[in-house]
């Protein structure tokens, strides 16, 4: 069975349908209704899809979540459907959609059963770099030491790199550290899945993310990263009461074990896709022109060492609509 195959177009419509509920609510200032809208219309896509899905990375556990929690089955779920393990981000960077910042995006990666890791909605300490310095970082190194591999494996100077940190009072020694050593940051608010995206990608000027962000984006990165070549390594890091012992009963036996991309997406079958909310490095946000609205998106499939950028016209059926190239 090739969920690929079967279920791509599918995705990318998924990703589609949430990025354009929440930018519907970009700039009003409601974070939380902002990803409401994302998480209807990407729960109500998702049940018109042939498979047997479940949530394995979701919005949270049940009793937090109404919908796309953590074990919660999604798709039309007839018997013949392939079944899926699914990991959702509805709206990655709430803020950023609610204060009509850059970066704002719809997210979902899908593989195989059992090809994400099951983990629960803590925090992960994070290193992302590109396919040229995958194997040559280490979450146990410096950030000195890493930055000075990264620079050797790009052939340029560690003065040269630019890495991206999450703007937060638990990163001041992590940032001072970067600085020291040379490179330049650029600190984010929100975003850091996309983020890593752009650090896998030649040509965005992003060079590696370093820092603590949320496991769930941590299991997305490493499926996008598993499609781009890239490599990273995260450590889950549980700071409420609880969510060690729900890794526990999740399966992860070693709380302080670093995960490779390999262990956090292992499936042999990935996709990841994401759709543009607002502008960001490589897809544009959602725009509407009266009769219509075009979505930048992006579909990767890991089997099919496929990447496709997707620009999507769609108009509301009003006859003599225009569209513009
Ligand atoms: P939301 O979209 O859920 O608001 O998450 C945005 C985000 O910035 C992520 O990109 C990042 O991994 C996480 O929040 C960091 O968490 P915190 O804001 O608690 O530092």
């Amino acid at each position: 069975m090739d969920i690929e195959q079967q279920l791509s177009r599918e995705f990318l419509r998924v990703a589609e349908e949430a990025a354009i509920a929440a930018s519907r609510t970009m700039g009003q200032g409601d974070r939380k209704y902002a990803d409401q809208c994302a998480v209807e219309a990407m729960r109500h896509t998702m049940d018109t899809l042939p498979m047997r899905g479940t949530v394995v990375i979701g919005e949270g556990e049940r009793d937090e979540a109404p919908m796309l929690f953590i074990g919660e089955k999604v798709g039309r779920g007839h018997a013949e459907d392939p079944e899926v393990d699914i990991a959702v981000d509805p709206l990655e960077g709430t803020n950023l959609c609610a204060t009509g910042e850059p970066n704002a995006i719809a997210v979902l990666a899908a593989a195989n059963k059992g090809g994400l890791l099951h983990a629960p909605d803590c925090y992960m300490e994070k290193i992302i770099v590109g396919p040229a310095a995958k194997g040559a970082v280490h979450l146990d190194a410096t950030p000195k030491e890493n930055l000075t591999a990264i620079a050797k494996r790009l052939g340029r100077g560690v003065k040269d790199l630019v890495v991206i940190v999450l703007d937060r009072p638990r990163h001041e020694k992590l940032i001072e550290d970067i600085r020291s050593a040379g490179a330049r940051i650029r600190l984010i608010s929100d975003g850091d899945l996309s983020a890593g995206i752009a650090a896998a990608v030649r040509r965005t000027n992003v060079h590696a993310v370093m820092g603590i962000g949320g496991a769930p984006e941590g299991v997305l990165a490493a499926a996008a990263i598993r499609c781009l070549n890239g490599g990273m390594q995260g450590r889950l890091v549980p700071t409420k009461d609880g969510q060690e012992e729900r890794m526990r009963a999740m399966g992860i036996t070693d709380p302080k074990r670093i995960f490779t991309e390999r262990d956090l997406a292992p499936g042999p079958e990935i996709m990841f896709a994401a759709c543009g909310v607002t502008d960001g490095s490589f897809m544009r946000g959602v725009r509407f022109f009266g009769h219509g609205c075009r979505t930048s998106a992006l579909i990767m499939s890991l089997r099919d060492h496929m990447i496709r950028f997707v620009d999507t016209v769609r108009l509301d059926g009003t006859p003599d609509v225009v569209v513009e190239f």
